[in-house]
This record gives structure tokens, C-alpha cells and sequence, in this order.
């Protein structure tokens, strides 16, 4: 599994759009921080393939955020000239998503799909348990994707999901990881999976699982404070994954853009159980 020419993609993650007319979430406006991170991408000397959005599409998942997200992606797609992918999170509701975004009648049929680019396979899951922030694989999706990865493609598999696996600096953290890892792991055991993309904690995060290398990239809306125990802290902080597919590994650019940095609000996890 080997190449000269690398593969370059961008993964955003957690862009949390609300359609204009919203009380700003922390009074701030996160279309504006896309536009601003892509406009950052499109300063980079290369060119990438292709765009992934591992979840927290919305942050209320009505359908006016859908609809004003598809404007938002579309006028992207076209200033970048590359296509966008989406993944769905725990701020995501499918019936809306399906309805304002994919344009279809609405359903809550789960979305997850996979695409090549170039030889390159990028497999999108959805993690979300409606109703709740958790994050699960079902049965029918992990099938679904063992049959998928059944066979190899020349430059091997990343997968992208909302929920991370990789344990936190924290324990009030790990409470937000992926509920079966294990399930994930089997599947994916001996295939040619080489990279896994999350988001979800809002910072970057990047490890070990059962030998793939797992990176959670920075929210694009806000980032939470890594070394916080006890408090979320949310903080006026913005973040993307530059990834480079190169010699069969994939390799991880966490990128942060500029910023005031400072502390927004502060959540006692203790009182409430926390909503990233
Ligand atoms: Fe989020
Ligand atoms: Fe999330």
C-alpha cells in the first residue's frame, strides 16, 4: 500500500451552524467562522482533494439550520471548488438534516455512506443515538461496514465519526467517547483502515486505537479547555485537521486558527451533564 503522490484532504468538525436571526450561541457567529477557515484553506500552496465534516452540523438542528447550512456548504463548495462531506453528530436530528440539507423527504433513516477519492476510501458514520448525546454504532452499521471493507482499496480506508475513541486527558471527558469501541475495533481488525477522524470534545486530540492512528480535531465553533477536570470550559478558540495520506500512513496537521482564545463560559459538569 504505497504511493508518490500524497493524498491531501481537510477534516472540520463541529461547526455548530445556527440560521441567521439566532441569539448567537456565546454571541458568536459560526457561519462567520467557517467562512474564515475556508478562506484559510484556500490560502494553503496546495490544493486539497476534498473536505470532511465529522458532525455538530447545527447546534438546535432545526430545519431553517439546515437550510441555511446547505446555502453556507454550497457557497463554499464553490469558493474552494472541491466537494464537502458530512457526517452527523449528537447536536444533529435526521429528519430535519435529510429535509433541509440532503433536499429529500424527511426520515430518520440513519446517514452513513462511502466515497472514493482518487484511491483513497472514506467511510462516514453516524454515531448519533437520537434523543440523546451519546455515541453508539449500531449492529446493522457495523455490518454494513464489515461488508464494506471486506475489500481493500489501493490506498486503504479513514474513517470518519462523530464520537471519538481515544481515552482523554480527563475522565470528565471520557464520558463522551464512543460507547463500543470494542464493536468498532473488531470490525475493523485486519482491514485496511488506516486513520480515524472524530470531533466532538472540541479539542484536539490524537492517539492510539488497537494500532490506527485516531485524531478529534478542535471544534470550528468553539473549543473546551483539554486540561479542564472538573468544569467545561468552553473557550473562543478554532481548529481543523489538515490530513496527508502518504506512503500507506495517514498523517495529521492540527491546525488552529487565529483567535482571541478567550474563556467564554464556564459548566459544572456536576450539575449538569454536559452538552458538547
Ligand atoms: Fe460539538
Ligand atoms: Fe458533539
Amino acid at each position: 500500500m504505497t504511493t508518490k503522490e500524497p493524498m491531501f484532504f481537510i477534516q472540520l468538525t463541529d461547526i455548530h451552524i445556527s440560521a441567521p436571526g439566532k441569539k448567537p450561541l456565546f454571541g458568536l457567529e459560526m457561519s462567520d467562522k467557517l467562512r474564515a477557515a475556508c478562506a484559510e484553506i484556500r490560502t494553503l500552496e496546495a490544493k486539497p482533494s476534498f473536505v470532511v465534516i465529522s458532525g455538530d452540523l447545527t447546534h438546535d438542528g432545526n430545519l431553517e439550520d439546515y437550510r441555511f447550512l446547505k446555502k453556507l456548504i454550497d457557497e463554499q463548495v464553490e469558493l474552494l471548488g472541491i466537494p464537502i462531506h458530512v457526517a452527523l453528530g449528537n447536536h444533529d436530528f435526521r429528519e430535519p438534516f435529510r429535509e433541509g440539507y440532503l433536499e429529500e423527504e424527511p426520515s430518520n433513516e440513519s446517514y452513513y455512506y462511502s466515497f472514493m477519492a482518487d484511491r483513497l476510501r472514506i467511510v462516514m458514520l453516524n454515531t448519533q443515538v437520537p434523543g440523546t448525546h451519546g455515541g453508539r454504532l449500531d449492529d446493522v452499521q457495523l455490518a454494513w461496514l464489515k461488508q464494506v471493507l471486506a475489500e481493500p482499496a489501493p490506498l486503504g480506508t479513514i474513517i470518519v465519526h462523530h464520537h471519538p475513541v481515544v481515552k482523554t486527558p480527563t475522565v470528565m471527558m471520557d464520558d463522551h467517547l464512543l460507547e463500543n469501541p470494542q464493536d468498532l475495533a473488531s470490525v475493523i481488525e485486519g482491514t485496511d483502515v488506516i486513520g480515524l477522524l472524530s470531533g466532538h470534545i472540541h479539542y484536539h486530540n490524537v492517539g492510539m486505537f488497537n494500532g490506527i492512528l485516531c485524531a478529534a480535531a478542535d471544534g470550528l465553533a468553539f473549543g473546551l479547555d483539554p486540561s479542564a477536570s472538573t468544569n467545561m470550559r468552553f473557550i473562543d478558540r478554532s481548529g481543523y485537521n489538515l490530513i496527508t495520506v502518504k506512503d500507506g500512513r495517514m498523517i495529521v496537521q492540527p491546525m488552529t486558527l487565529s483567535g482571541e482564545q478567550r474563556l467564554l463560559y464556564e459548566l459544572n459538569v456536576s450539575k449538569i451533564h454536559a452538552e458538547v
